[in-house]
């Protein structure tokens, strides 16, 4: 493949992940320029990284051989940015969230049409190596026919970690927006889009103690609620119940678990790219009743890892969605990571939000098909 030159906006934490990645894995992308608001970030960047220029935002939009931006800003900021980025004539992948409502979404969407320009957006950890294979074992029939499933994202929020915690507990933020992407984009992309949505939300803690960082000691007040309770009803006819939360010490309720005809399939985190999936085949509970061995009845109940089917090269990875995006933009195709599956799972954060706010079951508008699978046997998509 010919090489891409891309540019990245926002030198923040995230960005050392995806720079790290692209450069190891994803050679044909070249990294032309950092930009960012603190043009002196940038510079520390590109001579960190190896980057060949530095530069602001509007120097970044306004350099010819750019043509693909990665915008790694803050969420508030994604549709003004990625709106930007189009009107300078250049294909965009975005951060999650990809806008805060879906009217901002279409919009971009709707701009990338005219202009003839390709977006994509994160979360691309369904592309790795995890949830690839999870696909490959329901496409393949392993579990049969999926008939319900889980998604529980349960944490105690960021502030034992990160050393700005005040942005997640603001209006606009909390678990929907910022964990959300990685459950609804897994479900989106393995079982197909929503159809309807319920959900009920609250606010465990009023005030928050920061554990980490500068402001170590303080407290936060929260503005948002931090923990979402729903159900939705997919397209398919399956059913999920979901949990979002950053009220919750400790849980030992699965990040994934799909429950078919035939079996279940236990999913790792999708906020990681590696991680093995487990099977339960039927078997195992029906056996016993033709072989009462000890052997057989030992296996009731307990299920089977199942080896990655595809390059493992990381969990905490960034930058196989960039690469399918310039894979699209050569190759003249749709990008795996597009725009109509990153707009419905905003639609599903915020369908979430206002059910739960109405106390009515929200009918979702927007749709989405499910991405093409990677091929079974190639290097994936990466190259070295
Ligand atoms: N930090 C993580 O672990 C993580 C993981 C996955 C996804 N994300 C997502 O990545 C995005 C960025 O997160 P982060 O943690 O790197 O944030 P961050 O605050 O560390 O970095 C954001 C950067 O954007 C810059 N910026 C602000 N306004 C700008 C503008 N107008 N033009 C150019 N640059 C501007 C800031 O100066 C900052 O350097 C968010 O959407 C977040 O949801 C973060």
């Amino acid at each position: 493949m010919r090489k891409v030159n891309v540019g990245i906006l926002g030198c923040g934490v995230i960005s050392n992940t995806y720079i790290r990645d692209m450069k190891r894995f994803y050679t044909s992308l070249h990294l032309a320029a950092c930009a960012d608001i603190n043009v002196g970030l940038a510079k520390a960047h590109a001579e960190k990284y190896g980057i060949a220029l530095s530069c602001s935002p509007e120097e970044l939009l306004a350099m010819k051989e750019v043509e693909l931006i990665v915008n790694l800003t803050p969420p508030g900021l994604h549709g003004e940015l990625n709106r930007k980025i189009l009107e300078a004539g250049k294909h965009v992948y975005c951060e999650k969230p990809f806008a805060l409502t879906v009217e901002e979404a279409k919009e971009v969407m709707d701009l990338a049409k005219e202009k003839n320009l390709l977006i994509g957006s994160a979360p691309d950890t369904f592309l790795g190596s995890s949830l690839q294979t999870c696909r490959k074992l329901l496409d393949d029939g392993w579990i049969g026919t999926p008939l319900y499933a889980t998604a529980n994202m349960t944490s105690i929020g960021v502030e034992t970690w990160h050393p700005a915690p005040e942005n997640f507990y603001r209006k606009g933020a909390g678990p929907l927006y910022d964990m959300g992407p990685y459950y609804f984009t897994a479900l989106a992309a393995l079982l197909g889009p929503v159809e309807s949505i319920s959900a009920f939300c609250a606010t465990g803690f009023s005030e928050r103690t920061i554990y980490a960082g500068p402001h170590a000691g303080g407290q936060l007040s929260v503005e948002t609620p931090t923990h979402y309770s729903g159900v939705a009803r997919l397209l398919s006819g399956v059913i999920v119940s979901l949990n979002l939360s950053f009220d919750i010490w400790h849980s030992n309720l699965p990040n994934m678990e799909i429950y078919g005809t035939e079996g279940t399939l236990e999913i790792p985190d999708p906020n990681m790219s590696g991680g093995k999936p487990r099977i339960y085949r039927k078997e195992r509970t029906l056996d016993p009743l033709y072989d009462d061995s000890i052997e057989t009845r030992e296996k009731k109940g307990v299920s089977v890892e199942v080896p990655e089917l595809y390059p493992h090269i990381g969990d905490y990875t960034r930058g196989s969605g960039v690469f399918d995006l310039a894979c699209a933009v050569v190759e003249g195709r749709r990008p795996r990571v597009n725009a109509e599956m990153a707009c419905h799972v905003v639609e599903v954060i915020t369908g979430m939000m206002e059910s739960a706010e109405t106390k009515k079951v929200y009918e979702m508008k927007t749709s989405c098909e499910r991405p093409l699978p990677l091929t079974l046997g190639a290097d994936g998509i990466i190259t070295k």
